[in-house]
């Protein structure tokens, strides 16, 4: 775990993570795949310590605290971040002595020794987390450990008004394309916020000030992928028509062929730009074995009731497949957004911000006034 900045350095090394880290955590098995298999500090010390030491997110609660149902594996619910994405975020909120902070997402409590430590005994500290058990388990955490900020047990989209105004806010849960209202009110003028902002395609971390006026702009940098605030979770879940009428809804020829798919579906080249420009689009890749590359790629609106399931052929020098179902032509959709993101010279994440003018929201490209996308308002 490193960071550039001397005193995050200092006090990522001297607050430690395991006097957070609960008894159980579940990490990763399988390479890229979410399979967790749970590790215990009783039963398995020595690999629930290297775990900790890692620089890997570990998950610290499945299923909102209750067991799995027989047979299925445990989704995650809380988690402790990636130390160097703890680190980046930080680093990010430029949080100094004396300030004021409002976290979103309690979790173990780690992230709020942390700002607890930066912002010092002349600072404040709130933290919202909207389960009970992880609210408490993170209050005993932390006073084991020494540090007294606010843990507040509530739903974190609204911020905690009580303390407002903050100098400085920052999610560790995401939250999908608009920014909560209540963050930017209980922010300060002059304060910036960082969070996970994310849609269905590809998260990022977006660095936010806030103006005398109110209003609010900032950029996206990097990569980010952060559980959902709770009730936004739903969004995550596709909506897939039955096989049959999948099967029915006619073969066409899309646009695109070749090295097409890679520029639009992978995370360095055209997705940002492109989940940015289709709004409400669920995506779901079915990759192939490596060996094949017949991929299988669902896209779908559940509230328009529109789908689209195109065959990602690598191997053939024809074009892709498509078939389309529903009032949206979602693949279409998918092309337009494409073509637009040749002529605006292929960008990558970096290259867009959010703007929030009077209670307005919208995607820029380059500059606040070449909108991309209004997303709210
Ligand atoms: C990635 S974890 C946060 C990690 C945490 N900052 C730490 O240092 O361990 C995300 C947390 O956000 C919480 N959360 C989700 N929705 C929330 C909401 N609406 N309000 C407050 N907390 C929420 C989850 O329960 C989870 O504990």
């Amino acid at each position: 775990m490193s960071s550039s900045d001397p005193v995050w350095r200092r006090l990522l090394t001297e607050v430690f993570r395991e006097w957070f880290i609960s008894e159980t955590i579940w990490i990763d098995t399988a390479d890229g795949e979410l399979a967790l298999s749970a590790v215990s500090k009783s039963t398995e010390p020595q690999r629930w310590a290297r775990a900790i030491t890692e620089d890997r997110y570990l998950v610290t609660q499945v299923n909102f605290g209750a067991d799995p149902p027989d047979g299925e594996l445990p989704w995650p619910s809380s988690s402790s971040s990636m130390p160097s994405i703890v680190a980046m975020m930080l680093e990010a909120l430029d949080v100094r002595h004396g300030q004021s902070v409002l976290e979103i997402g309690t979790g173990t409590g780690w992230n709020a020794a942390l700002l607890s430590r930066r912002a010092g005994d002349a600072g404040r500290v709130v933290t919202v987390e909207v389960d009970p058990t992880l609210a408490e388990r993170a209050r005993g955490a932390l006073d084991r450990a020494g540090y007294s900020p606010t843990v507040v047990t509530g739903d974190g989209a609204k911020g905690f008004p009580d303390g407002a105004p903050y100098d400085r806010i920052i999610a560790t849960a995401s939250f999908r394309e608009v920014l909560p209202a209540a963050w930017l009110e209980q922010l300060r003028p002059g304060g910036r916020l960082v969070g996970p902002w994310d849609n269905d395609w590809l998260g990022g971390m977006l660095v936010l000030d806030k103006d005398e006026d109110g209003n609010a702009t900032g950029r996206f940098r990097d990569q980010l992928a952060f559980m959902r605030l709770r009730d936004q979770r739903a969004a995550y879940y596709g909506w897939e028509p039955e096989e049959s009428e999948i099967e029915r809804a006619a073969l066409t020829e899309t646009g695109c062929r070749g090295s097409d798919g890679d520029n639009i579906f992978n995370p360095e080249l055209g997705r940002f730009a492109i989940g940015a420009l289709v709004p409400d689009c669920y995506l779901h890749i079915d990759f192939n074995t490596p060996a094949d590359y017949h991929h299988v790629v669902d896209l779908d609106d559940g509230f328009a009731r529109s789908f689209a399931r195109m065959y990602w052929d690598v191997n053939t020098p024809t074009h892709y497949q498509v078939r389309q179902l529903g009032p949206r032509k979602l693949w279409d959709e998918v092309e337009a957004a494409y073509d637009w993101w040749h002529d605006n010279d292929e960008p990558g994440m970096e290259r867009f911000g959010l703007e929030i003018r009077d209670g307005k929201q919208w995607l820029w490209l380059d500059h606040p006034d070449h909108v991309v996308r209004v997303v709210t308002g």
